[in-house]
């Protein structure tokens, strides 16, 4: 079984997401999303609209989604790879290049990002409305 791994705090799901999540789901047999935890998002200078209990229950509503497990820093991906024996860790072009070091215990894929989509987008334009 390919194991393929990916993080991220996934909050006001939208398409990018999904096209994210379906991409990276073919890549092998079974996806585990690490979400960011709400302090995590804290340290990352980030605020969810959703609580992280109310994101997981979303995720692992999704048919791509395997398993949900908790991102709480930035130093625990190599643990996550290793416990969960993942193959493949996958994330946006976003991050293109920042993860390589990971290439030492897995592979790394970076996959392109939806065009013209994003949490922080969506809530700031709906900031806008009545
Ligand atoms: N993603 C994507 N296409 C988008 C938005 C996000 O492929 N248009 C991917 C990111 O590259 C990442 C995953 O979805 O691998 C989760 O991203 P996240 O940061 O939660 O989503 P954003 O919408 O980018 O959130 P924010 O605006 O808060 O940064």
């Amino acid at each position: 079984m390919k194991v393929v791994i990916t993080y991220g705090t996934y909050d006001v799901l939208h398409l990018g997401h999904i096209n994210l999540l379906r991409r990276a789901k073919a890549l092998g047999d079974y996806l585990i999303v690490g979400l960011s935890t709400d302090e995590f998002n804290a340290v990352k200078g980030k605020k969810s609209f959703y609580s992280y209990e109310q994101r997981k229950q979303i995720l692992e509503a999704i048919r791509y989604v395997d398993l949900v497990i908790p991102e709480e820093n930035w130093e625990q991906k190599v643990k996550d790879i290793k416990e969960h024996k993942a193959d493949v860790f996958v994330m946006g072009s976003d991050w293109e290049n920042k993860f390589d070091e990971l290439r030492e215990v897995c592979e790394v894929i970076y996959l392109p990002r939806t065009e013209d989509i994003s949490s922080t987008e969506t809530k700031e334009y709906l900031k806008t409305l009545d």
